[in-house]
This record gives C-alpha cells, sequence and structure tokens, in this order.
C-alpha cells in the first residue's frame, strides 16, 4: 500500500513510519517540524538525541535499502496538503500531525486558539483533499480516548445504542473532554462521521490511550533511528515520565489522589494497530471507530510500578501527591470496551517490570539531560 503519514516525525509517527516500511509498504511523511520547535519555544527536550528528520530518512535508506518520500509542509496550508495527495496518491493516510498536549492547549488563550486551529483546520484539509484527490483511500486518524472523559458508565467503541420513549438508534458515544486539546480531537470526529457521511469517505478513527515506551525493532537499529522520548510537564506522558524522574532522583510527580483511571498502550502496540487498521479499511461511508490501548491503570499504580522496579536497580524515589493542576475527578468508575483491535488480530505486549527496567535504564543512560525544573506542572487549569 502506498501509506502517507501526516506528523511522521513525531513520538508515533516515526516508529510507524519504520515499521510500515518495513512490511514492504511505499511509505510518505508529511510533518511540519512543529512539534521540534514547540520544544524550542519551552526550552525543553527529547531525553534521547533526536536526528534531524532528513538525516533519520537517510539513516533508514542506509539500513533497509527503503526509501522515504518527505513532504514538509503544514497541514493548515491546504496547498501542500493537495500537493502531497496529487503526488503520492495514498491508499491510506495515517493522521497523527496535530498538537497533542492537553497542558500545551491550558497554557494560554493563544495557545489554545492555536491547538483547535492546528487540529481541526489540518483535519479538515486532509478530508477536502481526500474527497478531492483520494476519495478511495482510507483515512487512519488517531483520535484519544479522552475525548471520552470519564463518564459513570462503561465506554463503548464509539457508538452506543440508546432506547428513548420507544424508540431505538445507535448514536456516537457522549463526549466530555477534559482539554481544549481533548476538544479539538472530539471536533474532528465530528468532521470525520460528517465526511463520511455525506461525501462517502471511509475512516477509522482510533481512540488511543496514553502511549508509553521508546520505539519498535526498526528504531534500534541506528542511533540516528532513535525515537524522541518526552519526561517534562507538557509533552511527557505518565509512565515515561515517571522513568525519568525515578532516574534523576527527582519525586514521582502524581497529580493529586491518583486514583485517575486511563487506558495505556505500549508503542510497539501502536504501530501494530495501525498496521491492523489499514490491512482491513472501513467501508466507503463508515466511519469506524476502535478504542486502541491494551490495559487500563490509575496513575498511582503506575507510579507504585515504577517505584518498585527502580528500587530493584538501586533507585531510591519517592512519590509525591501534588496539588492537581487539572480540573478531573480523581476517583471515579472507568471501564471502556477495548475489543475490536484484538478482533482484528492484535497480541498485545502487557505492562511488565521489564517494560519498565528497560525504561529507567534508558532514563539512566540520559541522566545528565533531565532538566529537573521542568518536571513540576506549572500550566494550571484555571
Ligand atoms: N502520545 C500519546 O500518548 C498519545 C495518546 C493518544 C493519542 N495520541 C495522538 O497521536 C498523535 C501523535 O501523537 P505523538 O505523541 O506522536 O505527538 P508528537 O507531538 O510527538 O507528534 C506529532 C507530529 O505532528 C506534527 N504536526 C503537528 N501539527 C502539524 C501540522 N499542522 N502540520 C504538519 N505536521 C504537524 C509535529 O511536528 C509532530 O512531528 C496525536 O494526534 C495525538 O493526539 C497520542
Amino acid at each position: 500500500m502506498r501509506i502517507l503519514i501526516l506528523g511522521g516525525d513525531g513520538f508515533c509517527g516515526w516508529p510507524t513510519a519504520l515499521y510500515l516500511s518495513q512490511q514492504g509498504h511505499e511509505v510518505a511523511i508529511l510533518d511540519n517540524l512543529s512539534r521540534r520547535a514547540w520544544d524550542d519555544e519551552l526550552g525543553i527536550s527529547s531525553l534521547t538525541p533526536i536526528a534531524t528528520l532528513e538525516q533519520r530518512v537517510a539513516a533508514w535508506q542506509h539500513v533497509s535499502e527503503k526509501r522515504i518520500a518527505l513532504f514538509i509542509g503544514d497541514l493548515t496550508d491546504f496547498e501542500i496538503v493537495r500537493a502531497a495527495f496529487e503526488q503520492f496518491a495514498p491508499d491510506a493516510i495515517v493522521h497523527f500531525g496535530e498538537q497533542r498536549s492537553a497542558p500545551y492547549s491550558m497554557i494560554d488563550r493563544q495557545h489554545a486558539v492555536f491547538t483547535q486551529v492546528n487540529n481541526v483546520v489540518g483535519t479538515l484539509n486532509v478530508l477536502y483533499a481526500m474527497r478531492d484527490h483520494a476519495p478511495q483511500a482510507h483515512l487512519i486518524k488517531l483520535g484519544t480516548m479522552g475525548e471520552y472523559g470519564t463518564p459513570n458508565i462503561a465506554i463503548e467503541e464509539g457508538y452506543i445504542t440508546i432506547e428513548h420513549e420507544g424508540r431505538s438508534d445507535t448514536l456516537p458515544f457522549p463526549k466530555q473532554p477534559g482539554s481544549i486539546y481533548h476538544l479539538s480531537k472530539v471536533h474532528d470526529s465530528h468532521n470525520i462521521f460528517f465526511a463520511c457521511r455525506i461525501w462517502g469517505l471511509r475512516a477509522t478513527d482510533l481512540n488511543q490511550g496514553v502511549v508509553y515506551n521508546i520505539g519498535v525493532e526498526q528504531t534500534e537499529r541506528d542511533p540516528a533511528l532513535v525515537n524522541r522520548f518526552d519526561y517534562d510537564e507538557v509533552f511527557g506522558t505518565a509512565l515515561n515520565r515517571f522513568c525519568a524522574e525515578a532516574a534523576a532522583g527527582h519525586a514521582l510527580t502524581v497529580y493529586g489522589a491518583g486514583g485517575q483511571t486511563r487506558g495505556f498502550i505500549d508503542i510497539r502496540d501502536t504501530v501494530r494497530c495501525i498496521e491492523l487498521a489499514a490491512l482491513r479499511p472501513a467501508e466507503p461511508g463508515e466511519m469506524r471507530v476502535l478504542n486502541q490501548f491494551t490495559e487500563q491503570f490509575s496513575v498511582l499504580d503506575l507510579a507504585e510500578r515504577v517505584q518498585s522496579a527502580a528500587r530493584k536497580l538501586g533507585l531510591e524515589t519517592t512519590i509525591a501527591h501534588l496539588e492537581n493542576p487539572r480540573v478531573e475527578q480523581e476517583r471515579h468508575f472507568y471501564e471502556a470496551k477495548h475489543t475490536k483491535l484484538l478482533d482484528l488480530g492484535l497480541q498485545p505486549h502487557l505492562l511488565n517490570e521489564a517494560t519498565i527496567t528497560g525504561l529507567l535504564e534508558l532514563a539512566v543512560r540520559y541522566r545528565e539531560r533531565i532538566d529537573l525544573t521542568r518536571i513540576l506542572p506549572t500550566v494550571t487549569w484555571k
């Protein structure tokens, strides 16, 4: 297949590009390198030193003899999107190319507006490019489990059948996102649903859980292929952040009680889920929704697991319950369905001590790159 990866320079996009290239697909990346610019804006950087995108692609060609085409440009510029679609003629589009940090979107009005424009306009441009230049192609769009929020009923995979006043219908599951970023993904989902219903496009909306771990076998084949690893308060996701904190001798920063429960997924399963969705596309007119996570944990569960694995490596850490900068329930019911990707053939990598130990060892190796001043939360929701 010809697979266009939007946001292919990012944490999920880069390993996905390499993995799909390795499987024999023709892969192109479109990215405007904005993630690297946001690092510069905030004065943060990946724990792992990452090569430029051009160096990455050259290194991949060197080790694999496979070529990845590059389109450097912004999804909010329709001419860029149109040109990429015309030149590459994708069979599938994997869309990771968004501003994905909840805290970044909550910094102030400008960052909130930027996040929604970047994400919603970028996705709208992709939908119009599909309608006009690739109507048979399959959009595989990264949504997030955070779109659903934490309702007091089980979360279905995208749709719920409701009985109301003697009638019944299957409708999109209600969404109660907890940040401006998560809201942008809900807006995307509505726009994609519209494009499928009205124009007959085919799409899979992958409501992904929090991703942990560092990369896939392909990202280990050369130092220039190494994936990014974020540990700071704005872009660092829970488990990865805890591992960096433990390695640096910093307390593990649990927000509030730590009972916040979420779905999690290993990056090795992320790339496989994308492949499974691509190989079994949605039907024309269908917006298929899959909940892309493999296990659920509370934040405190994760901190305790990291603390225990760290102790075995001789790293003594404490768990600090910080005042929660977010507005969210800290103890709540959480049960989210996630069987459809298993039905497609996913064999999950479940979180075990070996994975956490590997991440701790990685963080120890790059310990001198950890900036301890960028860990405590400064962005608040109110
Ligand atoms: N990382 C997670 O834990 C997680 C969890 C759930 C969902 N997701 C979703 O997966 C996707 C990828 O996440 P990630 O962690 O890889 O993020 P990331 O920030 O590492 O990568 C996103 C990439 O998109 C690019 N990009 C952003 N806006 C763009 C634009 N307007 N034009 C072109 N390129 C643009 C960035 O430069 C970056 O390379 C996001 O949509 C995110 O919402 C991620």
